[in-house]
């Protein structure tokens, strides 16, 4: 029987309903990016986005071949990894997708049942479960592609109190820019080719246990240029969910084709992170240099009382100041949301950041999609790439 709803009816007793638990996931445990030179992007993500220094490993700590170091920003952890010479595999990965996420991992109970689960669901391993120990415990970690070269590792780390990981040591920095409110990590949206997306919806059921709560296709999600489809997969406590885009047919190229032109193949597009006051936060990300999406017209902002209804009622923020700063506004029965989207944060124009705050709403602004996408057009244009 299929799962899918159609609409933007969903509740979490669905999720509940439909998921099932032999994969119980506990939140996100880090995300790994591998990229050029991890020691410039870690400037970058302190210097801009307020993250913080956490662990290292690299030459100094034995490690030949890579070099990693740990951020933090409350529940969010970001691994920017290096290859330290011409034989590792990073290298691959990296001149053909350039910076990009390689791993979202997952953190688990029992990693090792998490593998079995999904290999035998038919998941393609990727780690055997393997145990790592230092002084502060041991951790377990076991790992299976997902779409493209992307990676989903299975964290156990009930019997470890260190850090980060064995591996690692604490990395004691002078340079600490103070944090921007980042809390954690909302959802993760990959991008898939053609015709994709339902066999990546499948296989999220099939060998996860998530179910697809809410679904997007191209009459919804489209510009008078280009379109896509999107599927949201949550998992059963919803803590993780994974929106699906794949392209659609349009009269010129959608950014989802521009992604998997630039990043040659299917992986993450956007990392959604919340934040309890977004106007400060994004107040804060501008003046420490994050480049954002161009604002949409003023008939946008015009249009918000109309847009929220009854949730203006309760709504705190100015209008005004979510113009001054681009951010945009939907709202659904149960509540609203603000959110906003970065110009990529690397050259090919591929992963982006979203930053979002929800004030009772669980959707993932479809009422904004349109202006989004007009605004990620206008970028296209300027590429040549539209
Ligand atoms: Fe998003």
């Amino acid at each position: 029987m299929s799962k899918d709803v159609k609409s933007v009816e969903y509740g979490l007793e669905k999720i509940f309903e439909g998921a099932e638990d032999f994969l119980p996931l506990l939140g996100t445990d880090y995300v790994e990016l591998y990229v050029g030179n991890a020691k410039q992007a870690a400037h970058y993500y302190k210097t801009a986005f307020g993250f913080q220094s956490l662990a290292y490993k690299g030459l100094e700590t034995g490690s030949r071949d890579e070099v990693s170091y740990v951020l933090v920003q409350d529940k969010i952890r970001l691994v920017l990894t290096s290859p330290l010479n011409s034989k590792s595999p990073i290298n691959d990965h990296i001149v053909k997708h350039g910076d990009g996420v390689k791993v979202i991992a997952l953190w688990v109970e029992d990693a090792r049942s998490a593998f079995e689960e999904t290999t035998k669901r038919g998941a393609k391993p990727f780690l055997e479960p393997t145990v790592e120990k230092d002084d502060h415990g041991e951790i377990v970690r076991s790992g299976i592609y997902t779409y493209g070269e992307t990676i989903h590792m299975f964290v156990e780390r009930k019997n470890y109190n260190g850090v980060f990981m064995p591996g690692y040591r604490k990395w004691e920095s002078d340079y600490n820019p103070p944090t921007l409110g980042l809390k954690y990590i909302d959802h993760m949206v990959g991008n898939v080719g053609w015709n994709q997306m339902n066999k990546w919806v499948a296989w999220y059921e099939k060998v996860m246990g998530f179910v697809n709560f809410l679904s997007f296709d191209d009459k919804q999600i489209h510009t008078e240029y280009s379109a896509l489809m999107s599927k949201v997969m949550s998992n059963g406590n919803g803590r993780i969910k994974f929106p699906i885009n794949e392209p659609a047919e349009g009269k010129k190229k959608s950014q989802i084709e521009e992604y998997l032109d630039f990043y040659e193949g299917e992986g993450v597009q956007h990392i959604a992170v919340t934040t309890d006051d977004i106007v400060s936060t994004v107040k804060q990300l501008r003046e420490r240099g994050v480049e954002f999406l161009p604002p949409p017209p003023q008939a946008y902002y015009d249009d918000i009382p109309r847009r929220l209804g009854d949730h203006m009622k309760i709504m705190k923020e100015d209008i005004q100041e979510l113009q001054k700063y681009s951010i945009l506004v939907d709202a659904d029965e149960e509540g609203y949301l603000l959110q906003i989207f970065t110009k990529p944060v690397q050259d090919r124009p591929t992963l982006f950041f979203e930053i979002i705050q929800r004030i009772g709403a669980r959707g993932f602004g479809a009422g904004n999609f349109k202006a989004l996408f007009e605004s990620i057009e206008r970028e296209q244009a300027l590429r040549g790439t539209l």
